[in-house]
């Protein structure tokens, strides 16, 4: 009987990436509050077809992902090596230290963050017929070739050209081969491991399989603004998944503030239903001031003696007051910035003992005026977009310590704060409170962080379409 032969991703992350020119490997950028090549070892990891994972590391910065060699997050992470001078001598370095000829061997750009399981599928199951594999991608634009002289000289038929991603996937023996005769070349060129086995293994099929959009290559300044709203798009959709089906919280013990109408009391029913312990602080119920740290603190301490733990702690509280600044009641000005910007940050401080020890999370609330501030309520989008950053900040700031943080960024709900302030609005235009419950506890089940999770009207409407139709 022979055996399976076993299936190695070879993270290349040997580069500096000085095109993004942000003073650090870029693979080491953090997006969504971890290290791109963090992201995209998460996807090599859940894939149930990759046995192994190798990390060629810039030599330099070696030291900064020794922490997740033997962690119980990468399981399959067995070495973390480094890299060489090109990308091609990293490939070979890694050539060097991997056995079996009929390995299947998956080179992944660290910087290719959103690999998702389709295209990992492909590549391992057309080793089966092909030993070479490469992922490509049509091309939207015209491509042309030049001349020296900067001149056109070439526009081959769009139809046949591809644009090259990868993982780029070999059979050991196929890969290593092509590389020693490359070895004998003095002109030795390439930019990726399948032109080395076009080269000089002429006669082997290279299959391609299809890449996607997503699985860019983070190269230029944009691609970090690029990467961080794929994420956005991909936890957006993620939350949207849940729309329909069972939820199941059980064991979860949630803390809410703000939770006596509106969303936050949908969330406490529908926690509760989805068997979470659940404990709610309010000024209406519980006489909690949220902009008090030693109340905030009490209230904690509370729930925690309760509950015998928290794992999520989701803050609704909020006011929103319309007017002009010039007229606004400078006790509205400061109660607006304390209930919407200070309380989080109250909470944050507080909550964050008490994550520590469960791998928890924090949620807060945003509006879709955080991008832009909006006439007669300044202070209230000013706030919203506060609570994003502050967001962003500690999930980078909690990154180490396994504490998560996200926003939840409702479109116009039917609450009674918004009727309050708009009076009423045709009810087709506004988001039900108890979707955007839905979406929150969603996010409490997933592993995301540093994310604003936006619930938009027209998506939730088509998701519940789709739910009715089947
Ligand atoms: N790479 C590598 N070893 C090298 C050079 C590159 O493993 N000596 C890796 C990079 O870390 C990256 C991938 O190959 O994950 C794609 O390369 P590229 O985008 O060209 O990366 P950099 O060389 O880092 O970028 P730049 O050209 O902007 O410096």
């Amino acid at each position: 009987m022979t055996e399976t032969p076993r299936t190695v991703a070879v993270v290349l992350a040997g580069g500096i990436g000085v095109r993004v020119g942000l003073g650090i490997p870029k693979q080491l950028i953090k997006i969504a509050g971890k290290a791109i090549v963090e992201h995209t070892l998460e996807a090599l990891e859940a894939s149930p077809l990759i046995d192994e994972i190798i990390v060629m590391m810039n030599k330099s910065s070696i030291s900064e992902l020794e922490p997740l060699l033997g962690s119980e997050r990468f399981p399959k992470l067995t070495r973390i090596l480094p890299g060489g001078a090109t990308r091609n001598d990293t490939t070979q370095l890694a050539i060097d230290v991997l056995e079996g000829d009929d390995t299947k061997v998956l080179f992944h750009d660290a910087v290719r963050p959103f690999i998702d399981d389709r295209i990992i599928g492909d590549c391992v199951d057309a080793l089966d017929h092909y030993d070479a594999v490469d992922t490509a991608i049509s091309s939207a634009d015209t491509i042309i070739r030049v001349d020296d002289g900067g001149h056109i000289a070439d526009i081959p038929d769009r139809s046949y050209l591809r644009r090259g991603q990868t993982p780029q996937a070999f059979r050991l023996a196929t890969i290593r081969r092509a590389y020693e005769i490359a070895k004998t070349d003095p002109g030795f060129k390439a930019t990726d491991d399948c032109g080395v086995v076009f080269t000089y293994l002429p006669d082997t099929p290279i299959f391609v399989v299809n890449g996607t959009a997503e699985n860019m290559k983070v190269t230029e300044p944009i691609d970090v603004h690029i990467a961080d709203k794929i994420f956005q798009l991909q936890s957006a959709s993620l939350s949207l998944e849940t729309i329909d089906g069972p939820m199941d919280l059980n064991g979860k013990a949630i803390v809410i503030f703000g939770g006596s109408y509106g969303i936050g009391a949908s969330i406490v029913e529908q926690a509760t239903a989805a068997g979470a312990a659940v404990r709610e602080f309010s000024r209406s119920t519980t006489g909690t001031d949220v902009t008090s740290p030693k109340q905030v603190r009490k209230a904690l301490a509370e729930a925690a003696a309760e509950l015998g733990r928290i794992d999520a702690v989701i803050i609704t509280a909020g006011v929103l007051r319309i007017a002009p600044l010039v007229e606004t009641k400078k006790r509205d000005l400061k109660k607006t910035i304390q209930t919407n910007l200070t309380a989080p940050a109250v909470v944050c401080r507080e909550a964050y003992r008490y994550l520590a020890k469960t791998s928890g999370q924090v949620i807060l609330f945003t509006s879709s005026s955080y991008t832009r501030g909006r006439a007669n309520y300044s202070t209230y989008s000013a706030t919203k977009a506060g609570v994003v950053n502050l967001t962003q900040a500690l999930s980078e700031e909690w990154a180490e310590a396994g504490v998560r943080i996200n926003c939840i960024n409702p479109q116009r709900t039917a609450t009674p704060m918004r009727t309050a302030a708009f009076g009423d609005e045709p009810p087709q235009t506004l988001l039900d409170p108890s979707d955007v419950a839905r979406v929150t506890l969603s996010v409490v089940n997933s592993d995301l962080t540093g994310q604003v999770v936006t619930v938009e009207v027209a998506a939730m409407a088509a998701a519940h379409r789709r739910a009715n139709e089947q």
